[in-house]
């Protein structure tokens, strides 16, 4: 199989991630980064020896050598960089959340059809064990049909306060949410009719940033059954592990309880902090495991021809769940979806 060059717009914490991913799956190159920070685009071309470096995008997404665009810049700053790329011609990967509007979402779904592209939401915990293995149980029927489920993905302060810069620009909802009502969706094999959601606000904008401390949010499925998920901003620093992460399914003949973020087979203690470090790291790749594998699978498409597992009209659904969430928090009624 040929190799796919690959070029990533956005070199954060995630656009790093990528690139280390990419570079341990051996039918991907990453030959282009762009970034409009030139000091971060100076040392990632350095410290990754990275043959083009772009600092206008449009380069980029129009230089002729690249298979695949992957678009890693904040939540808020995606929808120009993936039409960009689609309306060049090129299979795009978008982080997660795919946009922070339905309507942008719609657009970069309609323009991947009717280029005839592959547009991958990057929903990776679709590929991480645990929630991977699960699926396979509720495929089999061993939990028979989901009744109800509860999940929080929630963060310590550290993540909005001094992680990311960009925090009031979005919320827990887009940065955190989008990850488990994928997750719910793909379980339940359904579509979400009605919501409820309420949020609070208070420590953050406090400490002078402008976006929600947590939301919780019911989620009615047209098929009756229902899930409630947290979404979280404002764990203390001193958590063990910086994401608190659990799923909980509840079927007609059994249930699965996921704990993702309690890493028991490893703890470091030293003797001012207590640790669990993500025991899913590849250390000689220093790699996430399941990242690299989601980032593979649209590869594993663009060479095989067969449809993502992950897709724009995914995304895009996940999108219009949040919108009316959050809708629903301002004019405090359920609303539908
Ligand atoms: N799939 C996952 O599990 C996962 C994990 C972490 C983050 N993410 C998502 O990845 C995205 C990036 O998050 P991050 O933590 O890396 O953010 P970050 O702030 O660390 O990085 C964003 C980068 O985009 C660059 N940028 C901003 N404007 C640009 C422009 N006009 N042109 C080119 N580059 C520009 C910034 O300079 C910065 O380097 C977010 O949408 C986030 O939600 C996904």
């Amino acid at each position: 199989m040929s190799e796919l060059k690959v070029g990533i717009i956005g070199l954060g914490i995630q656009g790093e991630t990528q690139i280390k991913a990419f570079r341990s799956i051996p039918s991907a190159k990453v030959l282009a980064i762009c970034d409009s920070n030139e000091e971060r685009l100076k040392l990632i071309r350095e410290k990754y020896n990275i043959q083009k470096v772009y600092a206008n995008y449009l380069d980029l997404v129009n230089d002729s050598e690249i298979d695949v665009v992957s678009v890693c810049t904040p939540d808020f700053m995606h929808h120009e960089f993936v039409m960009a790329a689609l309306r060049a011609g090129k299979h795009t990967i978008v982080e997660k959340p795919m946009a922070t509007s339905s309507k942008e979402a719609e657009e970069m779904v309609n323009e991947s059809k009717k280029k005839g592209v592959y547009l991958m939401v990057n929903f990776s915990n679709r590929w991480s064990p645990a929630f991977r293995i699960a699926k396979d149980y509720v495929e089999k029927g061993e939990i028979g049909e989901i009744l109800h489920a509860y999940s929080r993905l929630n963060d310590t302060i550290y993540v909005p306060t001094s992680m990311i810069k960009w925090s009031s620009k979005t919320n827990t909802l887009w940065f955190l949410g989008s990850h488990i009502i994928d997750l719910l969706l793909w379980y339940f094999e359904d579509e979400v009719e009605e919501v409820y959601g309420k949020r609070v606000s208070k420590l953050l904008v406090k400490k002078g940033i402008e976006t929600a401390d947590a939301y919780q949010a019911i989620l009615q499925f047209k098929n009756g059954s229902i899930a409630t998920i947290e979404n979280s901003w404002v764990l203390p620093q001193g958590e063990p592990f910086i994401v608190d992460f659990k799923l909980d399914l509840i079927g007609e003949k059994g249930a699965i309880r996921i704990d993702r973020s309690h890493h028991g087979m490893l703890k470091k203690i030293t003797y001012d902090k207590y640790e669990m470090p993500d025991i899913l790291r590849n250390i000689d790749e220093d790699t996430i495991t399941f990242v690299k594998d989601g980032l593979k699978a649209l590869l594993d498409s663009v060479q095989s021809g067969k449809t993502p597992p992950v897709t724009g009209d995914d995304g895009l659904k996940v999108t219009k769940i949040i919108e009316s969430i959050l809708e629903s928090n301002k004019r405090n009624i359920p609303v539908k979806v």
